[in-house]
């Protein structure tokens, strides 16, 4: 399966990515620039925003509770579809996500 990230100068980067794994680790994967994961997707560092392309965002999920506080502190203002991308796994209705990377 595959995710697709935009880039705020438009540039496109589409990476592989395995069921169930989360898209946070598939963007380090693939070099996705300013998308870090610096707590390893354990929810305690925001450094894994990304803003849900407005087509797929009935399909990522809804943002839970502790996921919510730390949208708040993201470095990129938070936007009515961000997520933090290790909340968000592949699966099959995913794929071909594209994921906008916010710039601060
Ligand atoms: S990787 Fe730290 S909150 Fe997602």
């Amino acid at each position: 399966m595959k995710a697709i990230w935009v880039l705020a100068d438009g540039r496109k980067i589409t990476a592989e990515v395995k069921a169930g794994q989360n898209l946070m680790e598939a963007a380090v994967g693939a070099n996705v620039p300013r998308v870090v994961g610096e707590c390893g997707g354990s929810l305690s560092c925001a450094t894994c925003h990304v803003v849900v392309d407005a087509e797929w965002a009935a399909r990522a999920g809804t943002v839970g509770t502790f996921e919510d506080a730390m949208l708040d502190v993201a470095e990129a203002e938070r936007q009515d579809r961000s997520r933090l991308s290790c909340q968000i796994r592949m699966t099959p209705d995913l794929d071909g996500i594209i994921l906008h990377v916010p710039q601060p």
